[in-house]
């Protein structure tokens, strides 16, 4: 029996899943995933259905192959962003303890057009290419900073070191937030990433830690603008109605989850490619021109984020019934590992012919901050490569990852000639 076959190990599931679409996998704790992500990616894109359902985690649809992923993204009338139907929300309210305050909501991922557009419209401004080329110079500083303190090691857990710090920082700088609050910022990010299950009441209670955070800044940036992107949504308009100290907390909480503990993830993958691969290493170093196309190809490869629909209408998909109410998650990972989109998808190929990737999603919710995590993945591979000798995996230290919705190594011990 494949790794792919294992026996359902949960519970019940309701009529209208046949047997053809049965499959048992556990997004979030898949022995063969935590121990070999994308090889496991590799294994269901050849073993399970391209769009299967699963019972773990409550029961959910998983859509695997390219074009499911693509056309569903491109439905928001059928696959909606709306997570909560209005009674779940207000059993999660229920259980919420007395006078607890506000519960700010990660906006407008959670909103389907047309409402979506209006919220994503102040974001998009702040987000532009030039905005975030602005940013260039910083972040390169915050990444030399980073790897010279780590070079002096000669061996080091690159993601404690560097991919966890470094997003943050990036966080801090582009908000405006005070320095001296990056710890307090990086327990957030730790707590995020240990609570895996990642239940409804965990969820509201981080996002609403991450507002109290930003609360003084937030308000003095109202009050006393700056030149910062927190000063530059406070002018923009929503409806034509000034944006509202509610309307900046649930930036806030989106931006917080939506850019840290992806980029850490999306380097943690490329640099464990590169550290297994140091003829591309040499490549790269002779050749630095080639390192924006190897970050695109690093991200198709090792594609990470799994974002997550609700069914808002029975449906028959691809031949597949799904009825309202059924949640559904776009793994994005089989998508850009799926043969019939990328001939032989498992190489790592700086000469395709089509790399155009959907590591960033694609439809209205595609990701805003993509130019800034480009920006920020080509740095660091830049200085990487060009302030390190040649490193490797640390002898004797093993790499294992965590599933969810996104995906990405727990540590990774790199050594080098120090
Ligand atoms: C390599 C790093 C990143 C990856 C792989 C990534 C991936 C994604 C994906 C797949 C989506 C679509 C989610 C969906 O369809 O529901 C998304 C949305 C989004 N991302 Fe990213 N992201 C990254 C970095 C960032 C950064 C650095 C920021 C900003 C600080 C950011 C901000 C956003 C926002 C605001 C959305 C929601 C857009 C909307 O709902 O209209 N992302 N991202």
């Amino acid at each position: 029996m494949s790794t792919a076959q294992q026996a359902d190990a949960t519970g019940s599931r309701p009529a209208h899943i046949t047997d053809a679409v049965y499959f048992d996998f556990d997004m979030f704790k898949d022995p063969a995933l935590l121990e070999d992500a994308h090889a496991r990616v590799m294994d269901l894109r050849r073993n399970a259905p391209p769009i299967f359902w699963t019972p773990h985690n409550g029961g959910h649809w998983m859509l695997a192959s390219h074009k499911a992923v693509y056309e569903a993204s491109r439905d928001p009338e059928t696959f909606s962003n709306g997570m909560m139907s209005r009674e779940e929300m207000m059993k999660v309210m229920a259980a919420m303890p007395a006078g607890m305050p506000r519960i700010p909501q990660p906006v407008p991922i959670v909103l389907d057009p047309p409402e979506h557009g209006a919220f994503r419209a102040p974001l998009q401004a702040t987000f532009s290419p030039k905005a975030m080329i602005a940013l260039n110079s910083k972040i390169r500083a915050l990444a030399i900073e980073l790897i010279e303190a780590m070079k002096l090691k000669g061996t080091a857990d690159f993601m404690k070191d560097v991919a966890e710090p470094m997003p943050v920082q990036v966080f801090l700088e582009m908000f405006g937030l005070p320095l001296e609050r990056r710890d307090e910022y990086r327990r957030l990010v730790e707590a995020q990433m240990a609570s895996l299950d990642r239940s409804q009441g965990d969820a509201a209670m981080r996002f609403r830690q991450v507002a109290d955070v930003m609360h003084d800044t937030l308000v003095d940036r109202r009050d006393n603008p700056r030149d910062d992107i927190i000063s530059l949504l406070w002018k923009t308009t929503i409806h034509g109605n000034p944006t509202t100290m509610e309307d900046m907390e649930n930036f806030a909480v989106l931006l917080f989850i939506a850019g840290l503990d992806t980029v850490m993830n999306g380097m943690g993958h490329g640099v464990l490619h590169l550290a297994r691969h140091p003829e591309l290493q040499q490549q790269l170093r002779a050749n630095p021109k080639l390192i924006p196309e190897a970050a695109e190809e690093l991200l198709r490869r090792y594609t990470f984020t799994v974002p997550p629909r609700r069914v808002a209408k029975d449906t028959v998909f691809h031949g597949v019934e799904m009825k309202a109410g059924d949640r559904v998650m776009l793994f994005l990972p089989g998508a850009d590992l799926d043969a019939d989109e990328f001939p032989e998808p498992e190489s790592f190929n700086l000469e395709r012919e089509n790399n155009v990737h959907i590591a960033f999603g694609v439809g209205p919710h595609r990701c805003l901050g993509s130019h800034l995590a480009r920006i920020e993945l080509q740095i660091l591979y830049e200085e990487l490569l060009g302030r390190l000798p040649e490193f490797r995996l640390a002898p004797g230290k093993t790499v294992n990852y965590h599933g969810g919705h996104v995906i990405g190594p727990n540590e990774l011990w790199l050594t080098w000639e120090a």
